[in-house]
């Protein structure tokens, strides 16, 4: 199995909506500041949050199923990714949508498989032999090329690495030359070279550098200590789909058609259920030596409603599963049909075994306060003024439709004030905007009462 050049796989997005949530906002003993961290009431589901967050961290919660369960727009997602926030970035957290398993091209249970195993990081300790140092010299050695070409080509490459004990130089071959290429070290920089493959890892730049002004965010690392060549304990943090991933690779040669097949069907890997049980035995196995350890993450599965009975049944083996994440769910809705059935109705839309396993936490609708305190939150994330009547008029609007819907006429209500040439957003700038678009509910009273202007 190869774990030297694993990549990761780790989803990224924007989560704007929520970008002023910075954790759950708890104090020492677990309990729930008012606001703090960007969260704002939610007392009791922010302090139930805060002991999953503490049972994930303890590793006594793998395989169980959480669900967050409430009215829109109550901060479910929020919270789901306050918890996120909360277990920092070793623990390996994947979010989805439960409509993501609709895909022309994948399988509903292959989707549901992949983010399983990206919620399931593994942390690999090895003892490796390396050459570490900040790097004082890089001279790649050229002679002329004994093939008869015109180029040159790199005998060997003097590389010198200095710690804070002393310095070596080093002679070495011309392909590592290359992989130092590819991580682009610079003198300067504090990396090291695996003795054993000539694997080379570009910790950052050594931080006697560190009053340049960069306009790249670059990570400064202490010169190291000890010896240049020395055993090191090399810690790499994984998730299962990033093994998966790295083993997967089309094996093809170097012939025509399978570069034109690359081209073809770019990153597209066939992952296996032959090979994650490869994997699987693997992972094992290391688990047993010692080298690794299983890192349960978390998968996060918004809009839970949205699954089928198909998939919801592969979700219920898979938690009993010897290797699983701990499972979050999210839903907005009471009683529904389950998806994929003709007929039965259940509470949230999961299937009854499935919620019989679930611990349930529930968010409650907003009272006028601390709907006044989330849209100022937001006013200042968005970088808007706004005056503090127009804070509680627009905080009515929300009480009155939804939380959402005032978050959102904030941006409108600003453009409105700019076109008036104030730089604040005034009550009149709200009430304006509030008549100009509609929320839910008052759209779906017009559409009732004007049922007969429209097509069916
Ligand atoms: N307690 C809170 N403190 C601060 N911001 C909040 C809080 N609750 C919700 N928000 C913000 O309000 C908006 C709506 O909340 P969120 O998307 O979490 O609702 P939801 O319960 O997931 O709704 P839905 O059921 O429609 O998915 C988001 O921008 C969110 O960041
Ligand atoms: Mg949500």
């Amino acid at each position: 199995m190869k774990i030297e050049e694993v990549k990761s796989t780790a989803k990224t997005q924007r989560i704007s909506a929520h970008s002023h949530i910075k954790g759950l906002g708890l104090d020492e003993n677990g309990v729930p500041i008012q606001m703090a961290a960007g969260l704002v009431g939610q007392e009791s589901a922010r302090e139930a949050a805060g002991l999953v967050v503490d049972m994930i961290r303890s590793k006594k919660m793998a395989g169980r199923a959480l669900l967050l369960a409430g009215p829109p727009g109550t901060g479910k997602t929020a919270i789901a990714l306050a918890i996120a926030q909360e277990l920092g970035n070793k623990v390996p957290f994947c979010p989805m949508v439960g409509s993501e398993v609709y895909s022309t091209e994948i399988k509903k249970t292959e989707v549901l498989m992949e983010n399983f195993r990206r919620a399931i990081g593994l942390r690999i300790r090895e003892t490796k032999e390396v050459y570490e140092g900040e790097v004082t010299e890089l001279t790649p050695v050229e002679t002329e090329n004994t093939t008869g070409g015109y180029g040159k080509t790199v005998s060997h490459v003097i590389i010198g690495l200095k710690t804070a004990k002393g310095t070596k130089q080093l002679k070495l071959d011309p392909t590592i030359y290359e992989s130092l290429q590819k991580e682009k070290v610079e003198v300067g920089d504090v990396i090291y070279i695996e003795a054993n493959s000539g694997a080379v890892k570009r910790q950052g730049r050594s931080d006697t550098f560190a009053t340049e002004f960069d306009l790249e965010a670059e990570e400064y690392v202490p010169l190291p200590k000890g010896d240049v060549h020395k055993k090191k304990e090399v810690v790499q943090d994984v998730t299962l789909h990033d093994l998966d991933c790295a083993n997967a690779r089309p094996q093809g040669g170097h012939d025509i058609m399978s570069m034109m097949g690359q081209l073809m069907k770019p990153k597209k890997t066939e992952i296996t259920d032959k090979l994650r049980k490869e994997i699987n035995k693997i992972v094992n196995k290391y688990i047993d030596q010692g080298i690794a350890e299983l890192v349960p993450g978390v998968l996060f599965i918004d809009e839970v409603h949205m699954l089928d009975i198909e998939t919801f049944t592969y979700l219920h083996r898979a938690l009993e599963s010897a290797i699983a994440p701990i499972v979050i769910f999210a839903t907005n809705r009471g009683r529904c049909q389950i998806r994929g059935t003709e007929d039965i109705v259940s509470p949230h839309g999961i299937p009854l075994d499935l919620l019989d396993r679930l611990l349930i936490i529930r968010t409650m609708p907003y009272n006028k306060a601390e709907l006044l305190q989330i849209l100022k939150l937001r006013a200042v994330t968005e970088g808007i003024s706004i005056e503090d009547d127009a804070l509680s008029t627009l905080s009515e609007v929300g009480a009155s439709s939804t939380l959402r819907y005032a978050v959102q006429l904030l941006t409108p209500a600003q453009l409105t004030a700019r076109a008036e040439g104030s730089t604040k957003i005034t009550p009149a700038h709200v009430t304006q905007v509030h008549r100009l678009f509609l929320d839910a509910k008052s759209s779906a009273r017009i559409l009732t009462q004007q049922a007969d202007k429209y097509m069916k």
